[in-house]
């Protein structure tokens, strides 16, 4: 089946042709989405990859990373995909935004976290961006000794960007990949959840991805392999 991504102005295309297919045409606009899976399972590059392909279409987007360097965000998604040689000249033109934000500095206090938020938002007015990636929030637990203070910030960092009324990924590392919501206790706060998987062993694993949820779309529940390759990840179909 074809969509003409066009002419669906309730939904953002993924970019991705397979994940656009499994959401039937895209993600709801100013939905919220989370994105689960173990570590290595391409978290990192598939929400990138989601914000690169809007960029090329005039999207503003924003890439907000909590977990690693800018420079090393960017030399590992241009390592893994090497076929993408103008991921320098959108951010150049100000399309695509891509910006470390340290986490500690939310550390301690409320006012502290709500001053960070709004250094993220920030950042994401710049240049209008439409949507944003949070990668990831996991490093948001070790930051409160209470898991409810956790969630509350999680919700509250959600909100916010359903607030301002962008499109927004989250991505989040499981330990387990049976246990969807891990320490997140609950995703009531996101209207999507998206999980990335692996099954087997080493030599002869697969990568599989499946759609739990996502509010405002009828959505295929199978789930899908993938390969993470130099031209984007490939969603068998
Ligand atoms: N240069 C490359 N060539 C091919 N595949 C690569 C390359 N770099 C990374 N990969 C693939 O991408 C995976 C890592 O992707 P990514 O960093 O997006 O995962 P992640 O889920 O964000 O991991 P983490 O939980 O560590 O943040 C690797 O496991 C590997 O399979
Ligand atoms: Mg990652």
């Amino acid at each position: 089946m074809v969509y003409d991504y066009n002419y669906q102005d309730s939904k953002i295309s993924t970019g991705i042709v397979g994940l656009d297919a499994i959401l039937f045409g895209g993600i709801p606009k100013n939905n919220q989405v989370l994105l689960t899976g173990p570590a290595g399972t391409g978290k990192t590059l598939l929400s990138f990859e989601i914000l690169y392909r809007n960029a090329k279409e005039k999207r503003p987007c924003t890439f907000i990373t909590f977990d690693e360097h800018r420079a090393s965000l960017l030399e590992n998604v241009k390592g893994a995909f090497s076929d993408f040689d103008d991921i320098e000249e959108l951010i150049a033109k100000n399309i695509m935004t891509v910006s470390e934000h340290r986490l500690l500095e939310a550390y301690g206090t409320r006012e502290n976290f709500e001053a960070f938020i709004s250094g993220l938002n920030k950042t994401i007015r710049l240049n209008n961006s439409q949507i944003v990636v949070i990668d990831s929030i996991s490093p948001i637990r070790p930051l409160f000794d209470d898991d409810r203070i956790v969630t509350r910030a999680i919700n509250f960092l959600a909100e916010n960007f359903k607030n301002l009324g962008v499109t927004a990924f989250f991505t989040h590392e499981v330990y387990n990949a049976s246990n969807i919501i891990d320490d997140l206790l609950g995703t009531y706060m996101f209207d999507g959840l998206i999980k990335l998987n692996t099954l087997g062993e080493e030599g002869s694993f697969q990568f599989l991805t499946r759609v739990v949820k996502m509010r405002g779309t009828d959505h295929s529940n199978v789930s899908m392999p993938y390969e993470i390759t130099p031209n984007g990840i490939n969603i068998f179909r």
